[in-house]
């Protein structure tokens, strides 16, 4: 049965339009006043070739808000189909009740631009530095432009969907 309407208020109706969207889920890092965090997030892609940008949509609750606000910098590492767990860790706990690097065992490594940490075994790391913000009331859209890139071919991503995480299917033919 196909639905619609425009009342976004309606709880089952705004979770069905989310529920028909498909994402890849990206590992947040970020630092500030010698705090690390992560978070993850699925509101993550690339918009643009060169310059490379990459665009960021954070809750203004979450600690990571106010790291990237301090900061001005981001890493986006990108889950492969291995990463559920430190996907989920990362998404239902906050810094700021919990510390989550002990929660398991997160691979970090020093990025080369940013002091944010970076994850390693992700399918791609991206270093980027914010170079503009779009307010809203309940989240901020960060655009960041990156400045260090690294990715692994031989992964595959992490797909989250439906509020579940899935493996990335077969290659559809174009025609
Ligand atoms: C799979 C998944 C994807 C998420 N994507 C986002 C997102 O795109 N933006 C966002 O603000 N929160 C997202 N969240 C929720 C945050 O990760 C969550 O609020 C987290 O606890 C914030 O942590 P912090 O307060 O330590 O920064 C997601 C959660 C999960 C489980």
């Amino acid at each position: 049965m196909v639905l619609e309407g425009n009342d976004f208020s309606a709880k089952e109706f705004r979770r069905g339009v989310w529920h028909q969207t498909a994402t890849t889920v990206a590992l947040l890092t970020s630092a500030a006043d010698g705090r690390e965090n992560v978070m993850a997030c699925e509101w993550s892609m690339m918009i643009s070739f060169a310059p490379m940008r990459f665009v960021v949509s954070v809750g203004l609750e979450s600690v990571t808000h106010k790291f990237i606000e301090k900061s001005g910098e981001f890493g986006l590492n990108f889950c492969s189909d291995q990463q559920a767990k430190l996907s989920h860790i990362s998404g239902s706990n906050s810094l700021r009740d919990v510390n989550k690097w002990e929660m398991d065992e997160f691979p970090k490594y020093s990025g080369k631009k940013i002091k944010a940490p970076m994850i390693s075994e992700c399918i791609l790391n991206v270093e980027c530095k914010v170079i503009e913000r779009l307010s809203f009331s309940d989240h901020t859209v960060f655009i960041g432009e990156a400045v260090w890139a690294k990715y692994d071919p031989e992964k595959t991503p992490l797909i989250y969907h439906k509020g579940k995480y899935w493996y990335l299917g077969v290659n559809v033919p174009k025609e």
